[in-house]
């Protein structure tokens, strides 16, 4: 994404809306653009969204709430996903999680993360045989060790996850 002025990005917005001609019908994509131009939702463009389209703020919101694929949060400059499908939660999808929580000191699914880093988990990657998996910053780590924590902590290092200061 690009970064954007203000004045661009009301008249970016204004330009997608007048595209789809504010036909209720089209207020995904019309979402969907918005996260283009801005790298998320930010509430300012929501309410442009619901003023331009004449529709209520409510279900402006309820729509960019309901799906995952949206973000009400900035992204964060460094990113984690955890798998927790079936295949990685057999082995031990759920413990890495807690410890991906614990080095980064974030929670699970908080888009906001802890300012730098934010942990989302996801339902399948595709890569069931190789589980546990992990993706950081689009790079796909997997067969993790979960139960030999010497040698996940050197992977989750190597793959430039910090540790807490206390660790
Ligand atoms: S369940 Fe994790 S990659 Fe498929």
């Amino acid at each position: 994404m690009s970064v954007t002025t203000a004045s661009a990005a009301a008249a970016s917005l204004a330009q997608v809306v007048r595209r789809h001609g504010a036909r209720s019908d089209a207020l995904i994509e019309v979402l969907h653009q918005v996260q283009e131009i801005h790298g998320y939702l930010p509430p300012e463009a929501l309410r442009e969204v619901a003023t331009l389209m004449r529709l209520p703020l409510s279900r402006v919101y309820g729509v960019a709430s309901f799906y995952h694929l949206f973000r009400l949060e900035p992204p964060t400059d460094h990113r984690c996903a955890v798998c927790l499908g079936t295949a990685c939660f057999v082995r031990g999808a759920a413990q890495l999680a807690q410890r991906l929580e614990t080095r980064l000191g974030v929670d699970l699914d908080d888009a906001a993360g802890n300012g730098t880093w934010a942990l989302q988990h996801v339902s399948c990657l595709g890569a069931c045989g190789q589980a546990p998996v992990v993706v950081v910053d689009g790079v796909l780590l997997t067969k993790l060790p979960v139960d030999r924590r010497e040698e996940l902590e050197s992977q989750l290092d190597a793959a430039g996850i910090p540790r807490p200061p206390t660790v």
